[in-house]
């Protein structure tokens, strides 16, 4: 009797592949609604895998889905987002390269596609009403309290005083600010005593948008935060020993460490240097003492809380995201108050990275040597 079950449930799934491939009939799955996942670069690890796991979680809750990468080109992104819209979707989950992605989210609503703005807020526009993301203000406070931490600014004195220098992520990305802004929370009262110094333009925080645009880093590029590296040691770091450079992410965490590579004067004692993402190269680098923090924010957890609310917003329910703190009042496009969904950040350091990232499986034990 089981067997003769098993058969007629292996006819009747062979069945409905045979339905989908051939086109003659349609079957549950090429009914299902599409979902548009634009991503906007792939420069930077974390995104890659953000496009996975999204479709992933997406198709296993029955959604076709289908993934695209902006090569942080904002016309190479709008143009996918409309071929998406094109095909059909019914909902579209943008990590925007910048705020030209309005026109394509207009387009979105022309389309009655509802759209999510995944960790960067999309600003400008008040054609959409959810946004997902991290607490990233705390991601910014833990990179400040990273290097807090790695120079004992706590028992620092303005006798023998430290030296920073600052570099933050793309000014065209709404997540740059906050990042910056919360590592400034915790070093300003450092720097205001005098035991920290600022090599460097100081942007105070990231209203002060002629120093910060000084210290951005267009498209978050490894080359030009490499470049501006290069530059400081040979200018305005020429004479002095820099203990700290304050890096918004992994990726140029590691840029910013090569150029000091290329300094004899860092020769065994590199700066200390945050980052974040937990990239596998910066883990690394965390575990060979060379960077000195990052700030994981786990994709897996924010693609999963995405594809949750993609789900209920589907099917008129209202949205639950498990693990996320709903905030209807923080972040404003500009136009309008987004209702924002935020995850936890974790800081990382070399004491705990085994088991905030080996152990609970984040990264693959055997991607670090
Ligand atoms: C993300 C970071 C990422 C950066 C560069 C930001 O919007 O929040 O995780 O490192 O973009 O891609």
């Amino acid at each position: 009797m089981k067997k003769m079950m098993c058969l007629v449930l292996g006819l009747l799934i062979i069945g409905s592949f045979a339905f989908a491939g051939g086109g003659a009939q349609q079957s549950t799955s090429s009914q299902a609604a599409l979902i548009g996942l634009a991503m906007p670069e792939t420069h930077v690890e974390r995104w890659v895998q953000d496009g996975a796991n999204l479709k992933a979680e997406a198709e296993a809750k029955g959604y076709r889905a289908e993934v695209a990468f902006g090569n942080a080109d904002q016309n190479q992104q709008n143009q996918q987002i409309d071929s998406f819209l094109t095909n059909g979707a019914k909902l579209l989950i943008i990590g925007s390269v910048n705020e030209g992605v309005i026109s394509a989210v207009a387009n979105a609503a022309r389309d009655n596609a509802i759209v999510i703005a995944y960790d960067r807020l999309i600003t400008g526009s008040g054609d959409y009403n959810y946004y997902i993301t991290f607490d990233n203000f705390k991601v910014g406070q833990f990179q400040g309290m990273g290097i807090e931490a790695g120079l004992d600014l706590k028992n620092a004195t303005s006798a023998n005083p430290k030296y920073i220098t600052l570099f933050a992520g793309s000014p065209t990305d709404n997540n740059a600010f906050y990042f910056f802004d919360g590592a400034m929370d915790i070093l300003n009262p450092y720097i205001d005593a005098g035991v920290l110094n600022v090599v460097g333009p100081y942007p105070r925080t990231s209203v002060d948008r002629s120093a910060f645009m000084q210290i951005a880093t267009e498209n978050w590029m490894p080359n030009i935060a490499k470049a501006r590296m290069e530059n400081l040691l040979s200018n305005a770091a020429a004479n002095v020993t820099l203990d700290a450079v304050l890096a918004p992410n992994d990726t140029l965490a590691r840029a910013i460490l090569e150029a000091c590579d290329a300094d004899a004067k860092y020769n065994g004692k590199l700066p200390v240097v945050s980052g974040q993402d937990a990239e596998v190269a910066s883990v690394q680098s965390i575990k060979d003492g060379r960077q000195y923090m990052t700030v994981f924010k786990d994709t897996r957890a924010l693609a999963r809380g995405a594809i949750i609310l993609a789900d209920a917003l589907l099917k008129g329910q209202t949205p639950n995201v498990p693990g996320a703190r709903l905030d209807t009042t923080t972040y404003n496009t500009g136009v309008k108050t987004v209702q924002s969904y935020l995850l936890e950040p974790v800081i990382v350091t070399r004491d705990n990275y085994q088991q905030i990232l080996i152990t609970s499986g984040a990264i693959d034990a055997s991607l670090i040597r």
